[in-house]
């Protein structure tokens, strides 16, 4: 019998928290479901940090785009919890969008333009601000001590130290690196909606971004010129980059040249019906 326990209300997860013995420390997964072995990879790691894992399953409405995905995006809590199993005992918060949103859109959304506005914030607007009210709601009904995320969302990662640090979320944020396929395609929920050709070609957003890396560590230093490298890969296996980017890793500013404070050389690409992000950190 699993002894997953499933939480669906504030109510209960309130109730939850109180019973749990003092001095355990509390980690928090938060996933929109659809796990894959990146979300499996966050679990493991959460375990070995802390007694008690909490893995949040909520497909947020606030961070989807009108013309994005959010009806369509894949929910299955029963095979969600079925995958977590062999990880147990653990507790899932899955609610409703009624118990997350019960007078309707959050009124309060987060802003944060000189980390939002820019990569993917450029061509989802918005999308950034719902990400991090979500967070910020699931620190406050959680109240974690630790929370881990996947290091493939490099600026939803900065966003989040950022406004923890800027708002004293007693919260320690953790970034577990990319789990990947064999072929270096980065784990996501999206890559369901790839046809096999389509995941060959998505490989070379890793390859093309590891080219970038070798430049890198053979001596190049100028932003544009690494960029260009990337570009002239991905152009080569008919990928057109919705963006690509080389930012300071705290402060997501571009960077021009690399000094000395890593760097994430990120991008992201349509391929067939999904929208594809990868990145790697540089450090000089
Ligand atoms: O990375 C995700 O799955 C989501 O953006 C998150 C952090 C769970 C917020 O909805």
């Amino acid at each position: 019998m699993s002894s997953i326990v499933c939480l669906e209300t504030l109510k209960a997860m309130k109730a939850y928290h109180n019973q749990l013995p003092t001095g355990q420390k509390v980690a928090l997964v938060p996933t929109m479901g659809s796990l894959h072995d990146g979300h499996l990879a966050l679990v493991k790691e959460a375990k070995r940090r802390a007694q008690v894992v909490i893995v949040s399953i909520f497909v947020n409405p606030l961070q989807f785009g009108p013309h994005e995905d959010y009806e369509k995006y894949p929910r299955d809590l029963k095979s969600d919890i079925q995958k977590l199993e062999p990880l147990e005992p653990l507790t899932v918060f899955a609610p409703l969008v009624t118990e997350m949103y019960p007078r309707g859109p959050s009124r309060t959304v987060l802003t944060m333009p000189s980390m939002t506005n820019v990569m993917c914030g450029l061509g989802r607007p918005g999308h950034f601000d719902g990400v991090a009210t979500v967070v910020c709601k699931l620190f406050n009904i959680i109240r974690p001590d630790l929370a881990l995320f996947g290091k493939k969302d490099a600026q939803q990662l900065a966003i989040i130290r950022q406004l923890t640090r800027d708002l004293n979320f007693p919260v320690e944020i953790v970034g577990v690196p990319t789990v990947r396929e064999p072929s270096g395609l980065a784990m996501s929920s999206r890559n369901q909606y790839l046809t096999p050709n389509q995941k060959e070609q998505a490989a070379f957003l890793y390859r093309a971004l590891l080219t970038g890396k070798t430049l890198f560590e053979g001596g190049e230093r100028h932003a544009e010129k690494l960029m260009r490298e990337v570009a002239r890969i991905l152009q080569e296996h008919h990928i057109e980059p919705e963006y690509i980017s080389l930012v300071d890793y705290d402060t997501l500013a571009p960077v021009n040249t690399l000094v000395a404070s890593p760097v994430i050389l990120a991008l992201a690409a349509p391929i067939g019906r999904a929208r594809l992000i990868d990145n790697v950190v540089l450090e000089p």
